[in-house]
């Protein structure tokens, strides 16, 4: 398989499609034009008037790399290979054009051909009677039956929210090998560790859920995969998690660098910086698109990220506002196609300067209150905080309660 940049992987799945006959679309912005969702979290989410029939595209099929926010998985972020705040969906789109055959085979065709993945460790699973997803797997793409995984709702159905676009849909997998198993005997396609990837999910979109839950057909058979830029990246470049891919490693050593710290030789550190990487890449895209720090809907979640990434900054030494040094190496990296990071560049960086000056004061405040405090209990040789404290802290100072339960815990209290 032939190394490529994330760059150059975006522009080939848009190419493969294009060639397919797909009409070429921008990415469309974070903010979807949508009051059921507060962020664009998926390639489809633009196009959604179309799926449920209530506007009729101009052109049948479709292909975006779209930038895409989820932040219920915050948690994870850094933790795993693979969770992110800010991620680019490649997707292809079909509304009352090509259906199951055609998304499946094309889909394999720009894996095995086009990115030159070996057909030997690659897997699908279906939703469990998906018989004709079954016979286009096994009979035209001669994937043999026992590569083929039916799993239930949970895997195999994707909906769009509580209500909205919905279907059954069937994953690609790929094999990383033994050496990414959890090593548990049960481990196959469908483990929740890394060995078996889930590289692309292929939605055949024929419903509409509605309020009560209930399925109600779309008036046309329609087709929406994803499939994940960065995770995507690190099979090509052979990596073991997306962060050390070209699409964010310069972003990791530059943490790196500031904090003194090697990436690889303490996980502690390491989990920092990936999480300013990450937080990094969400705070530049989210401000270039409109958002702006406030106290609810998306300037909530952007405040909650900048004030992650610099507890996260705190953690490894970075005492001093770094968010913004951060922006230059993401325009490097994905200015083009982003333009806005350029345009909007300024925007970011007092936006981000700002919002970290004023946490960075919140911040110091906080840390001399809960400093003595921790001094206090010391001396009386008590080992638990009282949770008043944390409480005016958070309260009083918007000290993260998180931020007062691991300085805690470094001193040993409780
Ligand atoms: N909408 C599906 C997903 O997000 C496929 O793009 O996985």
């Amino acid at each position: 398989m032939q190394w490529r940049t994330g760059s150059e992987l975006r522009k080939l799945f848009l190419d493969f499609w294009i060639s397919k006959g797909s009409k070429l679309y921008p990415s469309f912005s974070l903010v979807p034009d949508d009051p059921t969702l507060l962020f664009t979290i998926a390639g489809m989410v633009p196009f959604k008037m179309y799926y449920l029939g209530i506007k009729q595209p101009d052109h049948p099929t479709a292909v975006t790399s779209q930038k895409c926010v989820r932040t219920n998985d915050i948690d994870n972020v850094g933790r795993t290979a693979r969770h992110h705040t800010f991620f680019e969906m490649l997707g292809n789109f079909a509304w009352g054009d090509y259906f199951k055959k055609e998304a499946i085979t094309w889909a394999w065709e720009f894996l095995t051909e086009w990115v030159g993945l070996d057909p030997n460790r690659m897997y699908a699973t279906i939703y469990l009677d998906d018989e004709e997803a079954f016979h286009v797997w096994n009979k035209i793409v001669g994937l043999p039956a026992e590569r083929i995984y039916r799993f239930g709702e949970d895997e195999n159905y994707w909906f769009m929210g509580n209500t909205g676009p919905c279907g059954p849909c069937s994953e690609i997998m790929y094999d990383q090998g033994p050496e990414f198993s959890c090593g548990k005997p049960t481990c196959d396609v469908g483990c929740s560790c890394d060995r078996y990837l889930e590289i692309w999910n292929l939605v055949f979109t024929q419903y509409d859920r509605q309020e009560d839950g209930s399925l109600k057909p779309l008036p046309k058979k329609n087709i929406d995969t994803g499939m994940g830029l960065e995770r995507l990246t690190s099979l090509v470049q052979n990596v073991r998690s997306d962060f050390e891919t070209d699409l964010f490693r310069p972003l990791i050593d530059h943490a790196c660098e500031i904090a003194g710290v090697e990436y690889g030789s303490d996980a502690r550190s390491d989990l920092a910086v990936r999480v300013i990487a990450d937080h990094a890449r969400s705070l530049a895209f989210m401000i270039a698109d409109g958002i702006l720090p406030s106290n609810e809907g998306q300037g909530y979640v952007l405040r909650r990220l900048l004030r992650r990434a610099v507890r996260y900054g705190r953690l490894i030494g970075l005492d001093k506002p770094f968010l913004c040094e951060f922006l230059p190496i993401i325009i490097r990296i994905m200015g083009d196609p982003y333009s806005e990071l350029m345009e909007q560049q300024l925007t970011i960086e007092q936006v981000i300067h700002l919002e970290e000056n004023k946490f960075s004061h919140t911040l110091e405040q906080g840390t001399n209150l809960l400093d003595m405090e921790i001094s206090r209990l010391k001396k009386q040789n008590n080992e638990t905080l009282d949770g008043d404290i944390a409480f005016t802290l958070y309260d009083t100072y918007g000290f993260p309660l998180e931020l007062t339960t691991e300085i805690c815990d470094e001193s040993g209290i409780l």
